[in-house]
């Protein structure tokens, strides 16, 4: 495996950034995860924009995106696999110990590891954790994401993949990893940005392609909603058969499955849209 590391390729085993990184120290970076399926980015210019929208949003200096380009490309060259996780990270660099940022300027990895196609149905918990729709991190993907690390570990616990938040209003807002979408009278429905979540990608192209409205939805629609399903990057449109204690029986239910199967049309025409 060979990784990007601040301007070269490196054996992973020599793939090193400093201590003092701090992306490292306090998570001060941002973050992209991008899916490549034989040796070819799926989305590569949304994924770049949000890294920029990202990075702006903390204040780091602007990436340049040519150079990740070139990274990318350089990294899925030197390790083909037939799906992949390409995960670019951007960080604050050399720093002193504290919140202050360093002027050392900003450190840039790029590294890819396996991915496996994702089932199509899976269980999910909810958490009683809040998004907040307000703080200065919200919307933007950085590398602080142990909030996460905690929800995603007791959604294991409860032999789930995915836990779901509400925001500090009360109203669902999104998973660890993913978007959430559901169906209510045969209409397919997801929490607007303004609830704190991730303006995911996959979220976008998916109520592009399906023309699914963005909706305020209380955290317990999750009991009463038709179907269920998750968006991310890794999972695509991804059917939720348990929420808690509640089955939702019918493997993908009808509107899931037309999304699931628009989704993978649109996505095959075109690795970039
Ligand atoms: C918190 C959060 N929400 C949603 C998503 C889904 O976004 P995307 O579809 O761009 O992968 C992610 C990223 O994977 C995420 O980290």
């Amino acid at each position: 495996m060979r990784m990007w590391v601040n301007g070269e390729l490196r054996a992973a085993e020599d793939a090193r950034v400093s201590v003092l990184d701090h992306g490292l120290t306090v998570g001060d970076g941002v973050f992209e995860t991008v899916k490549t399926v034989d040796g070819r980015p799926f989305a590569l210019t949304r994924h770049l924009d949000r890294l920029a929208r990202s990075a702006r949003g903390l204040g780091l200096p602007a990436p340049d995106l040519d150079e990740v380009r070139r990274a990318c490309a350089e990294v899925i060259d030197a390790n083909p696999m037939p799906r992949g996780r390409l995960r670019i990270t951007f960080t604050g660099g050399l720093s002193p110990l504290g919140s202050d940022r360093g002027d050392a300027g900003p450190g840039l990895v790029v590294a890819l590891g396996e991915a496996g196609r994702r089932p199509d149905t899976t269980a999910v918990i909810t958490v009683p954790w809040t998004r907040n729709e307000r703080g200065a991190l919200t919307g933007l993907k950085t590398t602080s994401y142990a909030e996460n690390v905690v929800a995603l570990a007791r959604a294991h616990e409860h032999g789930a993949s995915e836990a779901l938040f509400a925001n500090t209003a009360g109203q669902l807002c999104e998973g660890t990893g993913s978007n959430v979408f559901v169906v209510l009278d045969g209409q397919l429905h997801t929490p607007p940005v303004a609830s704190g979540c991730l303006a995911g990608i996959t979220r976008a192209l998916t109520v592009e392609w399906t023309g699914a409205q963005e909706t305020e939805l209380p955290f317990d629609i999750l009991e009463r909603a038709e179907e269920i399903f998750l968006t991310s990057t890794l999972r695509d449109v991804q059917a939720v058969h348990r929420v808690d204690g509640r089955e939702l029986p019918g493997g993908p239910g009808p509107v899931t499955a037309k999304a699931m199967r628009i989704f993978d049309e649109r996505a095959g025409n075109d690795l970039d849209p």
